[in-house]
């Protein structure tokens, strides 16, 4: 029995990496998915996440051609940032903009629809995912724009399950370890970032990076039945990168 029957999911961010899983997954569980991206390709819609008249109008566009949208899923973003006194009000500007602002324009207008809309058989108008970060939780180590634009998205979605959840809507935040993914790629496939990748790596207490599709199956559970008392989490889905420090004392100690 497939889990997404007759569920209508967007997902942002889909022409790539994590968006990209999830809309495959999803598909593969029978919802209808809407792909946006701002990188135009072929089966997705090009859709600026920071363009308020493309997103209401996509959103428009979308109710149009199915009747309704039980599923956001928020997976577009950049990475950036860098020590403050260092960085360019842009980049602020730039990483604010599309993780932040970005993911506000397009919750603001799923919601709308949302509410519009009659609830479904489980009688829920529909369920919202955020991509955090565990860089919304924690800091990181020049991280400054990146981790207050994620930050911000685990805040904003639990203010979200508040505000919505007596309307029949569901908000929950992931946040993902580090994935394997282009945007992953780009920060570390940079000049000197050989050793510093290891480490990155070596903090996941299961000793590797996630994959996009460990990210799909938690947006799947989120927008499931499985996930109806689900709302206002963050879910950590770190391979164990924020459970705690690693220091080499438990193989001091005899652990093989
Ligand atoms: N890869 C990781 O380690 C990791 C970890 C934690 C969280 N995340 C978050 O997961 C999400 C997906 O990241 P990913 O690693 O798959 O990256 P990715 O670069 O592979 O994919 C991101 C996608 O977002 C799109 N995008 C960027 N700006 C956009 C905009 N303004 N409007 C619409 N689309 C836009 C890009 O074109 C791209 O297709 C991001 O929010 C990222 O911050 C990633």
């Amino acid at each position: 029995m497939k889990r997404l029957n007759n569920l209508v999911a967007i997902v942002t961010g889909a022409a790539s990496g994590i968006g990209a899983a999830t809309a495959a997954r999803f598909n593969a569980e029978g919802a209808t998915v809407v792909e946006w991206d701002a990188t135009p390709y072929a089966g997705g819609v090009a859709v600026d996440v920071r363009d308020e008249a493309a997103v209401q109008g996509s959103i428009a566009d979308v109710v149009r051609a199915h009747g309704r949208v039980d599923v956001l899923v928020n997976a577009a973003g950049v990475a950036g940032g860098g020590p403050v006194h260092l960085m360019g009000a842009e980049e602020w500007d730039r990483v604010i903009g599309v993780n932040l602002t970005g993911t506000f324009v397009t919750n603001k207008y799923v919601i709308a629809a949302m509410l519009d809309q009659e609830p479904a058989a489980n009688g829920q108008r529909g369920s919202i995912i955020n991509i955090a970060s565990i860089e919304g939780i924690e800091g990181t180590e020049g991280g400054s724009a990146y981790n207050a634009s994620k930050g911000g998205v685990v805040l904003l979605t639990k203010n979200l399950a508040m505000d919505y959840g007596r309307r029949g809507i569901r908000a929950n935040a992931i946040c993902p370890g580090f994935i394997d993914t282009p945007m992953m790629s780009a920060v570390f496939d940079m000049d000197g970032m050989e050793d510093i990748r290891k480490s990155f790596v070596n903090a996941h207490a299961l000793g590797r990076c996630g994959t996009p599709a460990e990210i799909a199956s938690a947006a799947l559970f989120l927008a499931s039945e499985d996930a109806s008392f689900v709302t206002g989490s963050a879910l950590v889905v770190d391979g164990g990168y924020t459970a705690g420090h690693g220091h080499g004392i438990a193989e001091l100690m005899g652990l093989g």
